[in-house]
């Protein structure tokens, strides 16, 4: 419609014409993310397993993702190069998810926080926000496909998180009180030789 418009001078010009093209052009985005968030949700395979440094994986995600100005990234991988055995872009698709969600919430002015702990044989992935955290009636539906608060939401990042997570038979918790924040914790098992 676009270039046979353009062809035409009178209707070219009309701001009308060029609001609605807008309107149609935006509608069309928001459309194919729904549906890229639907196919993705209903054809999450078996993993796909890698040995990675997890610290690689989180860095490319964080570099992939353009965090609006005015929120503070504080990224501490903690030390060492530790390996896990995962599907690196399920987990890079499950990461992308939880920092976008905490960018979301989070407020000019807050901070987002990645903090890598290692235990004995696993490691936490911990996504803190300063946003507004969740009541404990939203922490029971928040993984639940089509849950969301937001006018564009598709409601279905977490759904795909925990579906990724539980494939990879490691963990995916959500902490948060109302008004004071929200953490989400990625539990992994760290790579032995014996896997
Ligand atoms: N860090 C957070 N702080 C506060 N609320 C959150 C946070 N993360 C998720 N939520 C709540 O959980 C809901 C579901 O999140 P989910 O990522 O599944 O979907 P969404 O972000 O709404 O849409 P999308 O499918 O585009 O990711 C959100 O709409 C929001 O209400
Ligand atoms: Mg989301």
């Amino acid at each position: 419609m676009k270039s046979r418009l353009a062809k035409n001078e009178a209707l070219a010009t009309e701001p009308k014409v060029a609001e609605y093209l807008q309107i149609m052009d935006e509608r069309i985005t928001q459309c194919n993310k729904i549906i890229g968030d639907l196919i993705s949700f209903t054809r999450i395979s078996s993993p796909n397993y890698t040995v990675v440094i997890l610290s690689n994986v989180l860095e490319s995600t964080l570099s992939g993702i353009d965090i609006p100005g005015g929120i503070t990234v504080v990224d501490n991988y903690g030390q060492g190069s530790m390996e896990v055995r995962v599907d690196p872009l399920q987990l890079l698709k499950v990461f992308t998810n939880l920092i976008v969600n905490a960018y979301e919430a989070t407020l000019e002015g807050g901070e987002l926080t990645v903090v890598v702990t290692s235990k004995e044989s696993s490691v936490e992935e911990a996504i803190k926000d300063t946003g507004p955290g969740m009541s404990p009636e939203g922490l029971e539906v928040i993984f639940e496909p089509l849950y969301t608060t937001k006018i564009q939401g598709t409601g279905l990042g977490l759904a795909v998180c925990q579906q990724v997570i539980t494939k990879h038979n490691d963990r995916l918790e959500v902490h948060s009180k109302v008004g004071v924040a929200a953490t989400f914790t990625v539990t992994l098992s760290l790579f032995s030789e014996s896997q």
